[in-house]
């Protein structure tokens, strides 16, 4: 295919349009953030780079603390509002109508009606022209308990995520096209596992396939891939 070249500019995509709370109980602000991503595995980083000019980015700096919530398509208009508009001129929270819950491990609230929080604590402020890039460590994740299968893996698949490219919000649809590592599986673990695959959608269909009651969080760790 023939490319078109284009001067440098920030087109990575997609990207989650995640909703960052910051803050405490005295003062709490929502702020959506599409420069986000993780850095490191062990221990879990993350950052978020935030303008100067956002009214979060003192609040960020100030307590060292966020948490990022990770959006869904019913959270799509409230997700974008909240990146249009200022904590300095609204109380995100009230006119969203989003539940602010207790984190363990910071100060600032989460939001409930995100199927994911990752509370995070600042661990290094890497200044840029444009954007300040907190660097955080992922001191504690809440997971939805509807979102764990039978076996304890969290299916996200299921929690309708929110994406955002270049400039639009995508729902990720339930099209899954390989788990981690299934470009060099076994031919015979591939068939086994398309197998299980039509078991089970036999079974849901013959509505067999009832969920059971989420694991004990704090005794099952879930299975996921190594980046
Ligand atoms: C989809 C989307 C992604 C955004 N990503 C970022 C980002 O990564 N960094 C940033 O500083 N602002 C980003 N913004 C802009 C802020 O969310 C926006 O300026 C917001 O009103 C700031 O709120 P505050 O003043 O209450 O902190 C984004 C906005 C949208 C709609």
């Amino acid at each position: 295919m023939e490319k078109v070249s284009l001067k440098g500019s920030a087109m990575m995509a997609p990207l989650p349009a995640a909703l960052v709370s910051c803050g405490n109980e005295d003062e709490r602000n929502l702020i959506t953030i599409a420069w986000t991503g993780i850095v490191n595995s062990q221990p879990p980083m993350t950052y978020i780079s935030v303008r100067k000019s956002r009214y979060s980015h003192d609040i960020i700096e100030k307590t060292g603390e966020f948490v990022i919530n990770l959006t869904t398509e019913d959270m799509a208009e409230a997700t974008d509002w909240c990146g249009v508009k200022s904590g300095r001129d609204f109380d995100k929270f009230r006119e969203t109508g989003f539940t602010p819950g207790k984190c363990e491990e910071v100060k600032c609230p989460l939001v409930e009606e995100a199927p994911v929080n990752l509370e995070c604590r600042v661990r290094e402020v890497r200044e840029y022209p444009s954007h300040d890039m907190f660097v955080a460590e992922i001191v504690k994740v809440h997971v939805n308990k509807d979102l764990f299968d039978d076996e304890g893996r969290i299916r996200l698949d299921s929690a309708g995520m929110l994406a955002y490219c270049h400039g639009e919000y995508f729902g990720i649809k339930k099209n899954p096209l390989g788990k981690f590592g299934f470009s060099v599986m076994k031919p015979k673990t591939k068939k086994r596992l398309a197998k299980e695959k039509r078991e089970k959608i036999r079974r849901d269909r013959r509505g067999e396939g009832k969920k059971s009651p989420a694991p004990d969080k704090s005794k099952k760790k879930p299975k996921k891939g190594k980046h």
